[in-house]
């Protein structure tokens, strides 16, 4: 089965699941894209000699452009890793359950437009939460409202610092993402 990763950033997340699903024979990542031509994620994918594609709000909102790689390339799933635009309809229509996304806060806290990366480690710190998490789950017309799929938790100490809580979202994140993104592929019906 096939993959492709939507990232804006860094891109740690994608990196994750290039190394998992190389060395996995239940899918491979054929795509990774983004609306980010400086995006650090593009590196990681020529290092994996993955394909990538760089595309624009017109050509994401206005065109089938982006379907019809998708379709071209076979992509069963969707797999958006630290991306930042809302997914458009049409797409969301065109994979029923097949767009998940990674979020690292305990949705619904925490989520929504505009709350994303440093953002909500903020927020979570100056809360004053005694604990954080994050969420997998599926994507829908709403920022980060869509279903439920997996959520762990960490603890959050008074003494840790914005980096601190910030690396135990990361570390939780590298740890369940590709396993969980292997679950849902493996239930995908070809
Ligand atoms: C992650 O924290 C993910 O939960 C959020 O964006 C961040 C992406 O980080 N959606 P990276 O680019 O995978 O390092």
């Amino acid at each position: 089965k096939h993959i492709a990763i939507f990232a804006s950033g860094s891109g740690s997340n994608a990196q994750k699941l290039m190394e998992h699903f190389k060395r996995n024979n239940e899918a491979e990542i054929s795509l990774v894209l983004t609306n980010n031509p400086e995006a650090f994620v593009l590196q990681r994918a020529d290092s994996f000699e993955i394909p990538t594609h760089i595309f624009d709000k017109h050509e994401f909102y206005e065109t089938d452009e982006i379907i019809d790689l998708l379709k071209n390339l076979d992509i069963d799933l969707i797999v958006l890793a630290g991306f930042l635009w809302l997914i458009p309809e049409k797409l969301i229509n065109e994979y029923p359950n097949k767009i998940i996304n990674i979020h690292p806060s305990l949705l619904p806290a925490y989520g929504g437009k505009g709350m994303y990366g440093d953002k909500v480690h903020k927020a979570v710190m100056l809360a004053g939460e005694k604990e954080g998490g994050i969420t997998i789950h599926y994507v829908n017309n709403k920022f980060d409202e869509g279903e439920h799929i997996y959520q762990a938790k960490y603890r959050i100490e008074e003494t840790d610092t914005l980096e601190m809580i910030k690396f135990k979202g990361q570390q939780l994140e590298h740890l369940h993402f590709p396993r969980i993104v292997e679950n849902i592929i493996k239930k995908l019906k070809k």
